[in-house]
Order: structure tokens, then sequence, then C-alpha cells
């Protein structure tokens, strides 16, 4: 395909400004529209990008024959709407993380792109982080051997939503990166959090995940803590690895270090040695994920391929949110996913 793709940006909030920017400079796209229901940031991002029409409604760009994919990068809970009318009207659909706020919405989602032959996308971004690509290749590689357990902090004193929590809000990073490294869904999730500054609405959560063969994850976030974390912990059998989003250039850290069975002939404990060798820090791209990922969905919309991060990828974190809910709910009762459907449906 020659011709550029014409790109409709719906939200244009904080983060929307990001990805309008990014889509703006993207290879074979062009900003065709924008579109905020807010008239004072509609008034402020199209300023920026003259090229762009400017519109309130997104039934309007659903009816445009010059807008060919849409982003929605709107508040979560009209992610579904938007991106329901964008696939139903014909249009290949980026969407923010969560990609829903309800598993039969994203199942809903994933079928109907597939019925209407359209790339769907979700913006896992940290899967497209050159870092996380690192991490993924060592662990594919079996460099890190067994996979033991991954832990992860995503806290800060931060921008308080009022209709996701900070589950949904923060978690679907995290989550994302686990699927992607344990390559499965947990058997059960348990989640405990407590909402200190609107009710019902958590502020801190701490999510532990059970893997199939005993592994383990946990993910805490929080938007009410006094440090601003994005470090994810991944311990394997030969390797430890730490992913420091808040570094500025040295992301990731691989430790040597281990407990290595000796041999069989001393008796069990004895034969358990801790090795402590050196750390290493590669070199990794500095190029901003987020623009990676934009040019991904580009990519995949010219190509007509399955993104990377597709609706399926979505849909599976979505299932893992609504666990992490149901238990949130109960107090902390485990819920396992395989019975997630019949509740939800
Ligand atoms: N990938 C990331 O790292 C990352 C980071 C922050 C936010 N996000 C996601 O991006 C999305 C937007 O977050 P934000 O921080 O920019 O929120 P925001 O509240 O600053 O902006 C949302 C914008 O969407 C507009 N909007 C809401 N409903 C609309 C509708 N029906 N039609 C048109 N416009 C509508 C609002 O007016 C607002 O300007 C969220 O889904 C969030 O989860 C992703």
């Amino acid at each position: 395909m020659s011709e550029s793709i014409g790109i409709a940006v719906v939200g244009t909030g904080d983060w929307g400004a990001n990805l309008v920017r990014n889509f703006a400079n993207a290879k074979g796209a062009r900003l065709a529209a924008l579109c905020d229901s807010d008239p004072l940031r509609l008034a402020q991002t199209g300023a920026q990008y003259p090229e762009a029409r400017t519109v309130d409604d997104a039934r309007e760009i659903a009816e445009s024959d010059d807008v060919q994919a849409v982003v929605v990068s709107s508040s979560a809970i009209s992610h579904y709407p938007l991106a329901r009318l964008a696939l139903e009207a014909g249009k290949d659909v980026y969407v923010e993380k969560p990609l829903t706020l309800r598993v039969d919405h994203a199942e809903e989602l994933v079928r109907l792109a597939r019925e209407k032959n359209r790339i769907l996308m979700v913006g896992h971004l940290l899967i497209h982080h050159p870092a996380i690509q690192y991490l993924k290749r060592m662990v594919d590689g079996g460099e890190l051997g067994d996979l033991y357990y991954i832990y992860s902090q995503r806290v800060n004193l931060g921008k308080v939503r009022k209709d996701e929590n900070a589950l949904w809000s923060f978690a679907p990073h995290d989550l994302s990166v686990i699927l992607h490294l344990l390559g499965g869904e947990p058997i059960d999730v348990v989640a405990r959090g407590s909402a200190f500054l609107q009710s019902r609405v958590e502020d801190v959560v701490f999510v532990d995940l059970r893997f199939p063969g005993g592994r383990l994850a946990h993910v805490h976030v929080s938007w009410l803590d006094p440090h601003k974390l994005r470090k994810i912990t991944v311990v394997g059998s030969q390797k430890m690895v730490v992913f420091d989003d808040m570094e500025a250039s040295e992301k990731i850290r691989v430790y040597d270090k281990g407990v290595d069975r000796a041999g069989q002939i001393v008796p069990y404990g004895d034969a358990l040695t801790v090795r402590s060798g050196d750390i290493l820090i590669p070199k990794i791209s500095l190029q901003e994920p987020l623009r990676i990922e934009c040019q991904h969905f580009v990519d995949c919309v010219r190509e007509r391929r399955a993104p990377l991060t597709d609706g399926a990828d979505g849909l599976r974190v979505v299932k893992v949110l609504a666990a992490a809910q149901a238990s949130l709910e109960r107090g902390g009762a485990p819920v396992a996913l395989a019975s997630l459907k019949q509740e939800v449906a």
C-alpha cells in the first residue's frame, strides 16, 4: 500500500497528546482528525496540529472516509463503546489499556475485529519497550533458567482516577509483561486493596497470581505512595533480572546470582551453594517505546498483520484484571481464571 493511513485520535487528554505527537510523526500515516468531547482540550491539541480537523463527536470519525484507523485514548470507561463504534464502521482500531473494563466487552471487540477482518491492537506499551523485548529474548533463550517468580511495583503519588481503580489503571502494564514472559494465564488470582480517597475506588492493590508449575507473580499498584517506582524483578534458576523504568539509561540489570545444587553425594541441604556472580548492564536502545508502539500499529494496518499486542492479548489481560477485581470484592478470596467466564457472562 503506498497511500498513507488516515489516523484519527479520540481522546486527546494527558496521554492522548503523546499518542497524537507520535502518530503525527509515524511513517506511512497522516493525522486526519482529532476528537475530544472537551472543547477546551480539543482546541488546545487542534492548535498544534492544523493539518488535522477537529470534531467533538466520535460518530463523525466513524463516518469519515479519510479515516482508516481510529486510536481510542479516552477514559477507560468509554474504550468499549468507542472501539465498537469504530470497528462496526470498518476501521482498524488501537485502544489504550485496559482494552475494556469487562471480559464480555473485550470478547465482543475481538469477535467483531475478526468478523470485519480489522486490526485490533491494545496499548500494552511495555511489550514494545526495547528493555522488555531484551528480557523476553533472555527468557525464551533459556538464559535465566527456569522462571521461578516475578514481582512488580508501579506506585507513585499520582493521577487519581474516578472511573477505574488503581488496579485497572496501572496493573495492565505489569500483567501484560508477566503473561508475556511466563507465556500463559495464571491458575488463580488473589487481590486485596483499599479505597482511602474515594468510596469504592481502590487506591492501593496487591495482587498475587499462581501459575502452573508453582510459579508465582505479585503486582503492587498504588497512586498513593511516597515513591515513584516502575520496577519488575524476574527470578530464574540461573539468573535474576531487574527492569527499572525510572532509570534514565540503565533499564536492565542482569544478576548472575542463584542457588546451585553441587551434587548428590553430600546431604541435601549441604548440596545447595549460593552463587553471587557478576552484574551485567546491557546496552539497550533508548528509542521512545511509544514511538515504536505507534509505528507498529501503522505497519500492521498497512501490511494487514496481527499486532504483537492484539485484541487477544488485551482480552487475556482483562480476564486477569476481572479475576483480581472479583477477588478484591470478596476480601481476597482466590478466584480461578477458569471460573470467570460463567461469572462474568
Ligand atoms: N500506555 C500508558 O502508559 C498510558 C499512560 C496513561 C494513560 N493511559 C491510558 O490512556 C487513556 C487516556 O488517559 P489520560 O490520562 O489521557 O486521561 P485524560 O482524562 O487526561 O484524557 C481523556 C480524554 O478523553 C476525552 N474523552 C472522554 N470520553 C470521550 C468520548 N466519548 N469522546 C471523545 N473524547 C472523550 C476527555 O475529554 C479527555 O480529554 C486511558 O485509557 C489510560 O488508561 C495509558
